[in-house]
């Protein structure tokens, strides 16, 4: 089922502008969306907030494993805790790419991740997507931009929801997350074989869009609504 359902993954390093240009084309596909990491996050979240080691990988996959989580439209619960803003701090995106290097903790999130795409079509938006999560997807794109643009976007971001960090922090932290996330031993961060790398550097939100969806019609052209 799921493999007959069409996906567009979209995955690259944090601050590449996936999220916003997932959204965007799920929106004008008419299709659902998966925030993978969202899903990190929260089991990063609820590891720490149980005081449980977030290098037991034991202990952070059964958290994994039992998420009391609900997803009421734009906002998310763990329990009866709205965490929505809660999970989007970059302590909680630092903890998110600890227990995502846990094996176990990546085995338990992953028939989740693929119950998301159901009819019309899904976009996935994370780092292995298109390599390990949905590796049969008609169309995958690699979202990279430069670390400096990547920690500008993220300041930009972090500021209009009111959340204040300094720029050359966010640099280093950036750089130390793409590290852990590309070296790790299990789904590693990398373009799949067959993705559509676009460097987004110079590109506006706009422009990106507009090449993954070029993309999507080429690959799949009765998906794309008539503009
Ligand atoms: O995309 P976001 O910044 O919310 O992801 C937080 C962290 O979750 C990433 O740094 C990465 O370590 C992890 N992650 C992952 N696989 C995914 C999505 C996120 O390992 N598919």
């Amino acid at each position: 089922m799921a493999e007959r359902v069409p996906v567009v993954t979209i995955d690259g390093p944090s601050g590449s502008g996936k999220g916003t240009v997932a959204a965007e084309v799920a929106r004008r596909l008419g299709w659902r969306i998966l925030d993978s990491g969202a899903l990190y996050r929260l089991v990063g979240y609820a590891a720490r907030q149980a005081g449980v080691d977030l290098e037991d990988a034991a202990a952070v996959a059964a958290i994994a494993r039992n998420l009391p989580v609900r997803f009421e439209g734009g906002r998310i619960f763990l329990g009866d805790e709205e965490v929505t803003r809660a999970i989007r701090t970059e302590t909680a995106g630092n903890d998110a790419s600890k227990v995502a290097a846990i094996p176990e903790v990546r085995q338990a999130l992953l028939q989740w991740q693929r119950d998301y795409a159901r009819p019309p079509g899904l976009v996935a938006d994370g780092r292995d997507m298109g390599t390990v999560v949905f590796p049969g997807a008609p169309v995958k794109i690699f979202l990279d931009a430069s670390a400096e643009e990547r920690a500008r976007r993220r300041h930009k971001q972090l500021k209009e929801q009111g959340i204040d960090v300094n720029l050359s922090g966010l640099v280093a932290e950036i750089e130390e997350r793409d590290h852990r996330d590309r070296n790790r031993s299990v789904a590693p961060l990398k373009p799949a074989g067959d993705a559509l790398v676009i460097d987004s550097t110079d590109l506006t939100v706009d422009q990106v869009v507009e090449r993954v969806l070029e993309q999507v019609r080429r690959v799949l052209p009765q998906a794309v609504p008539g503009e």
